[in-house]
């Protein structure tokens, strides 16, 4: 049965190429988006969505992603003696968000295998979400819970999902599925970064995910199959979910929301733009810029 799923897996232990040379010694995760880093708008999804307690996978350079959501007792008296109440009581707020437990991926070799270094901290008969570090969405109602809500209904595990442009559909991982009430699909497979023709859909998964523990032994079984030589052939998420999907066991929702994928400059700077857009203090000075970036003649000399 799922219910009351408690833990929250984020894994934040790629490389982050895309984002070089900013992610060299910052991991991408911790990117400001205005004024939080990007991995803190993820654990404020997770929190919205009645989950506490969070297991970060990790890797080498990632323990600033801990240490943010940890107490900065020097910080905290500094600011308390300047009397700046405001900030202590946001920094504050953060070390006391989530409870964390950390678990080291010491090979970045997959998504996949980052979910499986999890299974040891996960029960048995335990349905837990996954999150990516990376990939933020906004709505009223937020992304992990609105799967939550369809995966308790529904007692299966669920995919988020959102449409992409078709000519985008080769960077993410893409269903095959057939409606079954509005906004809600059975999974008939997923492709991994299809070609644009080849494409089943234009619905791709999104980095939310409401799983059980039998995720745990088809990842198990990819990890046997795979060959330590072949770095290039990472253990996708993607394939254990496919055997899901084969067993029709797997749900989609499309989820309501607007999102950023980080890890693309473009996406990274709008996300910016769209937080900086909605704080009054900001709004009219960033709008006057942006006019004057689209109309260079506008800038004074
Ligand atoms: P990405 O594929 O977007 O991240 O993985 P990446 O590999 O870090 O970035 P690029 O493509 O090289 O720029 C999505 C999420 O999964 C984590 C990443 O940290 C990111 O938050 N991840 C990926 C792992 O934890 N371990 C891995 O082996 C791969």
């Amino acid at each position: 049965m799922i219910k009351e799923v408690k833990k929250a897996i984020i894994p934040v232990a790629g490389w982050g190429t895309r984002s070089l040379p900013a992610s060299k010694n910052v991991p991408k995760e911790m990117l400001p988006v205005y004024n939080k880093p990007a991995v803190q708008h993820i654990v404020e999804e997770v929190i919205n969505s009645g989950i506490k307690d969070v297991i970060f996978i990790t890797s080498k350079n990632k323990s600033i992603i801990e240490d943010h959501f940890d107490y900065n007792l020097a910080l905290e008296w500094v600011l308390e003696r300047q009397g700046k109440t405001k900030l202590l009581e946001e920094v504050r707020k953060v070390s006391e968000m989530i409870n964390i437990i950390s678990v080291r991926q010491k090979k970045q070799l997959g998504l996949g295998h980052a979910v499986y270094c999890a299974k040891d901290l996960i029960k048995k008969d335990e349905a837990f979400a996954v999150i990516l570090g990376d990939d933020l969405i906004f709505n009223p109602v937020p992304g992990i819970k609105q799967l939550l809500d369809v995966a308790e209904r529904e007692d299966m595990c669920v995919v988020g999902v959102m449409p992409v442009k078709r000519n985008k559909v080769s960077r993410y991982g893409i269903i095959k599925g057939e409606e079954i009430s509005p906004n809600l699909y059975r999974v008939i497979d997923i492709v991994e970064k299809p070609k644009v023709d080849e494409a089943p859909s234009n619905l791709a998964v999104v980095g939310r995910y409401i799983l059980t523990p039998v995720i745990f032994d088809f990842l198990e079984e990819l990890i046997k199959n795979h060959s330590e030589e072949d770095i290039k052939e990472e253990i996708q998420l993607t394939s254990a979910l496919q055997v899901l999907a084969k067993k029709r066991k797997l749900l989609a929702v499309k989820l309501k929301g607007i999102r950023f994928d980080i890890g693309d400059w473009a996406e990274y700077l709008v996300a910016n733009l769209y937080f900086g857009l909605q704080d009054p203090e900001l709004k009219e000075d960033l709008k006057e810029k942006i006019n004057e970036f689209l109309n260079p003649s506008l800038i004074l000399k």
